[in-house]
């Protein structure tokens, strides 16, 4: 398919100051949109970001047929943008749109619209450490009536803003004991809007008392440790390094799956299991919980602190003695960068000459 472009004409580029760079707020000059009706998707086209026109009867509102994906671009040292993993995110965005009943994207179009609208808006991408340019590719429903039903139009988007680091210290948890984010045979492995409706009023509550995230559990008997609300966790007991096994309440997180990848290439087996919170509280009253961390493409490789489990701190070691999560961060933001060979195929480099 032919994508149209249509370039602003002032530039807000000149405007940002990058050394402020609060998390989502900045949005790049450009946008990547294509539309969908009849059955098929049609009139792709890059355009200034702007402010879309929708009918207060739009059925993505009313009834949440909304996915999104994240992502993020860095620039090497010859200047060219690097994308981390873009396939698996198209990826994980068609199981969304297939649990939500919506329609997939081609990965023609997603790579051709991605690295067009990258390769015009490089300028955005900020330098210095942690900083990268966010990515957001989401999908909504956009019929025009009221009425339960599978919305026939839709429309994808990507835009994208500079940002810098998600989390900026190691993270306190809430572990959840009243709230549930996601039930066997529901939506917890979709990346689907609503999950994260969901998710406020308990994440409001943790703020409130102090902490940072919220660690989900499962839903039976509170017991199985899931991800927190933004990412995946994992944990080191002694040698072993565990993580909670997809189970279909947890999303297939691709820094969690880059991660495993890295530990394996070091000969580290990692055990994707049924996490009991018991497990840990023992490990860590044994002296023998040795790391836990957590895992997303907006917060990276970012140290967990302490967890709260119904009303006890479970305190982890000093972050210098984080041997697994000290290293994989730093692995995995040197690879993103450039800095270190990409040896499983991971980056995508957007070429000018390919894609403008
Ligand atoms: C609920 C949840 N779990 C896990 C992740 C981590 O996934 P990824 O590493 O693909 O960003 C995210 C972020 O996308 C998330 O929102």
């Amino acid at each position: 398919m032919q994508i149209s472009i249509q370039k602003t004409k002032v530039s807000r580029l000149g405007s940002v100051d990058f050394n402020d760079l609060p998390f989502g707020k900045i949005k790049s000059d450009h946008m990547f949109v294509v539309d969908y009706s009849s059955g098929r998707w049609h009139d792709a086209r890059i355009v200034p970001f702007d402010h879309i026109s929708l009918s207060p009867a739009n059925s993505a509102l009313h009834y949440g047929q909304s996915i999104f994906e994240g992502m993020k671009s860095q620039i090497d040292s010859r200047g060219v943008p690097l994308i981390f993993r873009p396939e698996q995110n198209l990826k994980r965005l068609n199981l969304s749109a297939q649990r939500m009943c919506m329609p997939v994207l081609p990965e023609k179009l997603f790579l051709e619209g991605l690295k067009k609208l990258i390769s015009i808006d490089k300028g955005w991408i900020p330098e210095g450490s942690g900083k990268s340019l966010y990515i957001r590719p989401f999908m909504f429903a956009t019929d025009d009536s009221v009425g339960v039903k599978v919305s026939e139009s839709y429309m994808f988007i990507i835009f994208t803003s500079p940002v810098s680091p998600y989390y900026n210290q190691p993270l306190k948890i809430k572990v959840a004991d009243k709230y549930v984010r996601a039930f066997d045979g529901g939506v917890g492995a979709a990346k689907a809007a609503g999950n994260y409706g969901a998710s406020m009023l308990p994440t409001k509550e943790a703020y409130g008392q102090g902490y940072h995230q919220v660690m989900w559990m499962d839903g039976h008997e509170f017991k199985y440790i899931e991800e927190t609300g933004t990412t995946n966790v994992f944990f080191v007991i002694g040698d072993r390094v565990i993580t909670p096994a997809l189970d279909g309440n947890i999303l297939d997180g691709i820094t969690r799956k880059s991660c495993i990848q890295l530990l394996e290439d070091k000969g580290v087996h990692v055990e994707q299991k049924r996490v009991d919170i018991n497990e840990i509280i023992e490990a860590s009253k044994n002296g023998i919980l040795n790391d836990a961390f957590c895992t997303g493409t907006a917060a990276s490789v970012v140290h967990i602190e302490l967890f709260n489990y119904r009303g006890n701190d479970i305190i982890l070691p000093n972050v210098a003695e984080r041997k697994w999560s000290n290293y994989l961060g730093e692995k995995l933001d040197n690879i993103k960068c450039g800095i270190e060979a990409d040896k499983h195929g991971w980056i995508l480099e957007v070429n000018e000459t390919q894609s403008a």
